[in-house]
């Protein structure tokens, strides 16, 4: 039978200790991407669910509010205050994209695909504009669909 100094001993609880640091990272890490990618559940209607509302102040001027309309993501952009629904997935091959404030488009993060805010393709790939939804500003709610 094997002899285990103390510094074995000592060398395998370290390594231990160091693989369930890495494995807790990675799922921490795993987790607050999906809750990046994925909305919040007070705004994530199920498949079937093509009408969403909430809070206008949760939408800042020149920002996006991640959604889910019939289960799949959608964003809600306020500019000049005017409103923009988009389906958030590229039409290029189904990549999540991501709206950039400072340039007043989406993007694409596989391919490059370019689109401004109203869904146009400015370049890249992406063979055809993102689909919209119809968006309205009802009293101190924000309605799409
Ligand atoms: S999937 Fe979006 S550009 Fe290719």
């Amino acid at each position: 039978m094997e002899d285990i100094t103390r510094r074995d001993l000592l060398h395998k609880t370290i390594n231990s200790l160091i693989g369930l640091w890495v494995a807790a990272t990675s799922v921490l890490s795993g987790y607050a991407g999906i809750r990046y990618i994925w909305p919040t559940e007070k705004t994530a209607g199920p498949p079937g669910e093509k009408k969403i509302s909430f809070p206008i102040v949760e939408l800042q001027e020149g920002g996006m509010k991640k959604i889910l309309i019939d289960g799949k993501p959608a964003g809600i952009i306020r500019h000049n205050s005017k409103l923009y629904g988009l389906s958030l997935i590229c039409t290029h091959l189904g990549c999540i994209v991501s709206w950039h404030p400072e340039e007043k488009r989406l993007i694409c993060p596989c391919h490059a695909g370019i689109y401004d805010i109203n869904g146009a393709v400015l370049g890249g790939p992406p063979p055809r504009p993102l689909p919209s939804y119809e968006v309205r500003e009802i009293g101190d709610k924000v309605v799409v669909g």
